[in-house]
């Protein structure tokens, strides 16, 4: 390997776009050398990145994997029921991975993902961006310290926010679970992965309850069409109308619709007549759940709860050791307490703990996790601190599979 971190893009859709952007401004420490996309506006996005005929351009992933190894580093970041595939294919070819999660359709083959990279000696890192936030890299360096004491139980929350569950997991990619993952693997992987990666040992036990209670047709006020573009009588005051996407959820467009930055509102109208976007909410073929919570036991004795909501906005935390219990997250921000805070025993004493944003990308793209991942790279494939082969947050996968089981079965899962 030379000193630059050579990297490759198969899927130049919006993560895969996102990481590129970002590799580019650190060019002293990467260098972008092939996109591949069935699109071919999103593969010469990527490719406008650098100098021309720097970043070679593949018309998708076999053409990719038939031209050889084209990096140290391959960001797989197609759709969630692509990742297996692509994966395995870039692991025989010889490349490390920043695989987008989840990392495979089920928990067996993330394990078999697993298993072969050890075999192969080569590191998957998943793009669990929390991790590498200024909040959370926070979170771990106060539960680390042992100012909390020893750590008995923890608490997070999701709240997806109800305008992005509707686009992504009633309208858009993630409605059904058997075309990318179930709710709580593709949404709150991250949380599984963060309460794995807090409690320090893995998961023992699982229990699980949710439904999908609130977007289906026998919510649908009446008369609404099966398209919001069909003229609904109830659209001034719906929550879910797909006319906002003309105004103050423009920027949702940027995941789904290319060209949406020069669009013009009639060619968004267009788009939102004939694609999934512009569908009503209650007559859409969404499966997944849009509430659950897990609860769960580490094998270290730790407990932990985890509530996903699609009504309710931002993420929070509440760790709650023997000296000190530690709160934090974007609803105590909002209202007015400090982000992230500690609780001592004995004093009864509260102690605002400073989150400091590292850089200048601050909090934008997941609270800076992006930001975070990408900087991150070089130490997590090389260097004294790389990752061990194998795929790394597979605890994570682990615990968000097992929670859907225990979800579906009704019954407690032991490991
Ligand atoms: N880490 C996170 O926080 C996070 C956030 C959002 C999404 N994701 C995950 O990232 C992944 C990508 O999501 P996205 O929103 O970028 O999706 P996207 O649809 O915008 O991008 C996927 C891209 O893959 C391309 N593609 C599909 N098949 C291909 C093939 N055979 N060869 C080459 N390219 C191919 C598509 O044309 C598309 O451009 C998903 O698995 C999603 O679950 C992760």
């Amino acid at each position: 390997m030379s000193d630059v971190l050579t990297i490759a893009v198969l899927g130049c859709g919006s993560r895969g776009r996102t990481y590129s952007k970002i590799i580019a401004t650190l060019g002293e420490r990467y260098r972008l050398t092939a996109a591949a996309d069935l699109v071919a506006s999103r593969r010469e996005m990527l490719a406008s990145l650098a100098p021309t005929g720097e970043i070679r351009c593949f018309d998708g992933a076999e053409s990719l994997f038939a031209a050889g190894k084209q990096a140290d580093v391959l960001i797989v970041a197609t759709q969630d029921a692509q990742h297996f595939g692509h994966a395995m294919a870039a692991l025989e070819l010889g490349y490390d991975l920043l695989l987008e999660k989840p990392a495979a359709e089920s928990l067996a083959r993330c394990e078999e993902l697993d298993r072969r990279a050890r075999e192969l000696g080569r590191r998957v890192a998943l793009c669990f961006v929390l991790r590498y936030t200024p909040f959370y890299s926070t979170v771990k360096r106060v539960v680390d310290s042992g100012k909390l004491g020893r750590i008995i139980s923890m608490r997070t929350h999701e709240g997806v926010e109800p305008y992005h569950q509707a686009h992504s997991f009633v309208r858009g990619h993630w409605a059904k679970a058997a075309n990318s993952s179930p709710m709580i693997v593709a949404k709150c992987s991250h949380d599984a992965d963060l309460l794995c990666w807090l409690a320090g040992a893995p998961v023992a036990a699982i229990s699980s309850h949710g439904d999908r209670s609130w977007f289906r047709a026998e919510n649908a006020p009446e008369g609404a069409p099966l398209r919001c573009t069909d003229g609904c009588p109830a659209a001034a005051n719906c929550l879910f109308d797909a006319h906002h996407y003309l105004a103050g959820k423009r920027r949702w467009l940027s995941m789904v619709m290319d060209g949406w930055e020069e669009a013009d509102d009639a060619k968004i109208l267009d788009f939102l007549k004939t694609s999934p976007w512009g569908r009503c909410v209650y007559h859409c073929d969404n499966e997944v759940v849009d509430h659950q919570v897990v609860a769960c036991e580490f094998t270290n004795g730790i407990t932990a709860t985890h509530t996903m909501t699609a009504f309710d906005c931002g993420r929070s935390i509440e760790i709650y050791g023997t000296l000190a219990a530690l709160k934090g997250g974007d609803p105590y921000q909002e209202a007015g307490a400090p982000e992230l805070w500690l609780r001592h025993h004995a004093t009864g004493a509260i102690e605002p703990v400073e989150v400091s944003v590292r850089d200048n990308a601050g909090y934008a793209g997941h609270g800076g996790g992006d930001h975070g991942l990408v900087d991150s790279l070089d130490h997590l494939f090389r260097g004294e601190q790389a990752l061990q082969p194998g795929l790394d947050g597979l605890a994570g996968h682990r615990l968000a599979y097992l929670a859907e089981k225990a979800r579906v079965s009704g019954q407690r899962v032991t490991l």
